[in-house]
């Protein structure tokens, strides 16, 4: 099967993806709309990153292509709903660069409560102003994550090895990390914690989850800090509670409006102030997130095209089947209807066949089963299966 990786891909994917019997082509940059027609025309498998944009057009004309790898966070670049209809899979890597927004944040703490921005800039300026005014330890100091995932999770862990106290809240139910202590109101968390770091995902609901309000809750003299999404915080607020100085510090890493294109000018009512660190959307910018990305990727097409995996797919049915080691297998992506499941086993049913593991999955309007047998199945059964309306594809592997 081939690939096509564009945009610079780290090699690691490459290394995956041609041990496993692929045959690699790269190029560095990304493609326009014509081009990626052209060059799609015996690829199975894609591989881009945020600058590549997958239209129904291209899509129309990729006759073999099987899945796309978006080898970054978003997956906004792509059609999502155009590639399902088509079975197209799409992939992503959502948590790879967990450990590098956490790092930042960590730094931004220390950073923070010591107001080292500040006293950087001044050493630049040329002023020595040698002063423990307004410096802290972290240790002892009361951190409340607000979002406790995949982020706010790991902060805790490494929050607590430098003996902050940690305190967090979250919708959903989490189990405590460590010696951290959940609250059960935001309010709690914002009249206890001394340092308040926001890791909610972004559902529309966020969408102003910090604003004035939840500022003047916080203790005077508390620091804040968001690289989870910029749409979760009032900035004009923040800036109000930062003048007033009641809010000590803030590191922000995320904006409601973000310029498009490297360069651009970046206009917020944050800049300027002091003890503000502002950083362009980098948390999970680090050469060792690119290539868990690449790693994390390359193994979800491999096991698309190679085991009919679809898990974490973002927008096909998602079926994890244990690697097939015996046997038959037939991976059948169909529209939902009743009695699509029922064909299947009357089908391996009538040849006697038996079925070592079966695994379903629905999403809207389309079904995945993974059916795993000790033989395979006939010609007749497979042709009548394709030949069905509710096929969208039927793919077969070999143990
Ligand atoms: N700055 C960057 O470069 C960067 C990089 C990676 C991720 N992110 C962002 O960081 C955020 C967290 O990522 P993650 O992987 O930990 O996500 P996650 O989905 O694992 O965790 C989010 C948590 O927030 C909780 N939550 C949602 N709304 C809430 C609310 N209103 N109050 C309290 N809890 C709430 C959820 O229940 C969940 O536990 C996301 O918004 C993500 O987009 C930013």
């Amino acid at each position: 099967m081939k690939v096509l990786l564009l945009e610079n891909i780290h090699p690691i994917a490459v290394e995956i993806l041609e041990a496993r019997g692929f045959e690699v082509e790269l190029r560095p940059g990304s493609l326009s709309e014509d081009e990626l027609i052209a060059a799609l025309a015996d690829v199975h498998l894609l591989g881009i990153r945020s600058n590549t944009t997958i239209t129904p057009r291209v899509l129309e004309h990729a006759s073999e292509l099987l899945a796309i790898g978006c080898f970054c966070i978003g997956t906004n670049q792509v059609d999502l709903a155009a590639a399902a209809e088509r079975g197209i899979a799409v992939f992503n890597a959502p948590y790879s660069n967990t450990r590098s927004v956490v790092e930042l944040v960590i730094a931004e703490i220390i950073v923070l409560a010591r107001r080292l921005a500040e006293k950087t800039q001044r050493m630049h300026d040329g002023v020595w102003d040698k002063s423990a005014k307004g410096s802290h330890e972290v240790r002892g100091r009361t951190l409340g994550i607000v979002g406790y995932g995949n982020i706010g999770t790991q902060l805790s862990n490494l929050a607590e090895a430098m003996g902050l106290r940690v305190i967090f809240f979250d919708t959903a139910d989490r189990l405590a990390h460590g010696n951290a202590r959940r609250v059960s109101t935001l309010d709690e968390l914002l009249a206890e914690a001394d340092v308040v770091s926001i890791h909610v995902d972004g559902r529309p609901g966020n969408a102003g989850l910090f604003g004035a309000e939840q500022f003047a809750k916080m203790k005077p003299r508390s620091l804040f800090i968001n690289a989870s999404r910029g749409m979760v915080v009032d900035d004009v607020a923040l800036r109000e509670h930062i003048l007033s100085g009641h809010i000590a510090g803030a590191a922000l890493d995320v904006f409601p409006v973000e310029p498009k294109a490297q360069g651009d000018e970046f206009t917020s009512v944050l800049r300027g102030l002091d003890n503000v660190i502002l950083t362009p959307h980098v948390g999970g910018s680090t050469q060792e997130a690119q290539e868990e990305i690449g790693y994390f990727v390359a193994g979800k097409l491999a096991g698309f095209a190679l085991q009919g995996q679809t898990a974490l797919s973002v927008n096909l049915p998602a079926v994890q089947a244990p690697d097939l080691d015996r046997g038959y297998r037939v991976g059948y992506l169909h529209i939902n209807v009743p009695g699509v499941l029922a064909g299947v086993n009357q089908a391996l049913a009538e040849q006697g066949d038996n079925v070592i593991g079966q695994y379903l999955s629905t999403r809207g309007q389309q079904g995945y089963v993974v059916t795993d047998a000790v033989d395979p199945l006939s010609d007749d059964v497979l042709k009548r299966l394709i030949d069905s309306p509710h096929t969208i594809w039927l793919r077969t592997w070999q143990a």
